[in-house]
Parts: structure tokens; C-alpha cells; sequence
């Protein structure tokens, strides 16, 4: 185990604005409150994601190993995976919800339906004959 600074999900999250701006790549904590005037992808990006887990948007873009690399100069330490993580809010618990409604759910009960069509064409057909 190295010996690096250990922040909790709460301390982290408290870091979500431009001028205290942190995120986290594959739990490790990077401090980009200077780097996001800087970023290429602009800091808009950056700021929509600070205090939270950045690691599927960093990686979806296809960084190149220089902006790997950058990630040196800007880590500060690792997350403390056994902290609490917030609650999450009222807005985000209902996005959460509208998700899950309109794909798996969704999906689910148009299989189902399928399913159940099939049934009554087949049986029309078995009892016709
Ligand atoms: C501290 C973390 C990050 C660093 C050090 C970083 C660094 C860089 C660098 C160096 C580039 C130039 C292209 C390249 O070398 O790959 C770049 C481009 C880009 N980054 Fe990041 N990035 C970070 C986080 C993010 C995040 C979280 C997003 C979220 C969506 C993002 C979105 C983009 C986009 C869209 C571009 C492309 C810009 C363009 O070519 O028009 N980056 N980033």
C-alpha cells in the first residue's frame, strides 16, 4: 500500500464548482481547479463532472497518453473507497429512475409482450387445425 492522501467521497463532493473543482479517475483524486482554463475539451466538461467520478467520461473520449500522463501533475491522492458515499439528490434520484424506466424496464416488458403475442398466434393456429 503506498502511503497517499486518503479523501472521503463527502470531501470530495464538496469540491464541485470551477474554483474547487476535483475529480476522480479510477479512484484516484485529481486537483484540476487550474487545469480546466487549460483543458483542450474545454472546462465546461470538467466542471459538469467536479467532485464526481470522471473515470467512463475521461476514458470514452480516448485520451491520448499525454493527457494520461498530464494526470501525474494533477493527482493529490486516492479516494477513500470505504467512506460513505452522499446521498445522492432528490434531481439526481429521479434522472436515475427516468433511466432505468425507459431502458432495461422498458425493454423487459416489450419482450414480455412479444412473448406473449407469439403464444396467441400459435395457440390461434394449433386450435384452427
Ligand atoms: C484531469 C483530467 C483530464 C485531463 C488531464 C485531460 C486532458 C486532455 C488533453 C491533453 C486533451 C487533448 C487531446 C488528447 O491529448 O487526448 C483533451 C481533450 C479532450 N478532453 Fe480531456 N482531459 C481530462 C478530463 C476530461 C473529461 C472528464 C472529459 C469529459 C467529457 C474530457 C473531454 C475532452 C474532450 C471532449 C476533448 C477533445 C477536445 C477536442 O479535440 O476538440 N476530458 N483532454
Amino acid at each position: 500500500m503506498s502511503d497517499a492522501k486518503l479523501y472521503t467521497y463527502t470531501e470530495i463532493a464538496e469540491h464541485n464548482k470551477a474554483d474547487k473543482l476535483w475529480l476522480i479517475i479510477e479512484d484516484k483524486v485529481y486537483d484540476c481547479t487550474k487545469f480546466a482554463d487549460e483543458h483542450p475539451g474545454g472546462d465546461e466538461v470538467l466542471i459538469d463532472l467536479a467532485g464526481q467520478d470522471a473515470t467512463s467520461a475521461f476514458e470514452d473520449i480516448g485520451h491520448s497518453s499525454d493527457a494520461v500522463k498530464y494526470l501525474e501533475k494533477l493527482y493529490i491522492g486516492d479516494v477513500d473507497t470505504a467512506s460513505e458515499k452522499p446521498q445522492p439528490s432528490a434531481e439526481e434520484l429521479a434522472a436515475q429512475e427516468a433511466a432505468k424506466t425507459s431502458s432495461s424496464e422498458g425493454n423487459g416488458r416489450l419482450v414480455l409482450a412479444l412473448f406473449v403475442a407469439a403464444f396467441a398466434v400459435l395457440g390461434y393456429f394449433l386450435h384452427k387445425s
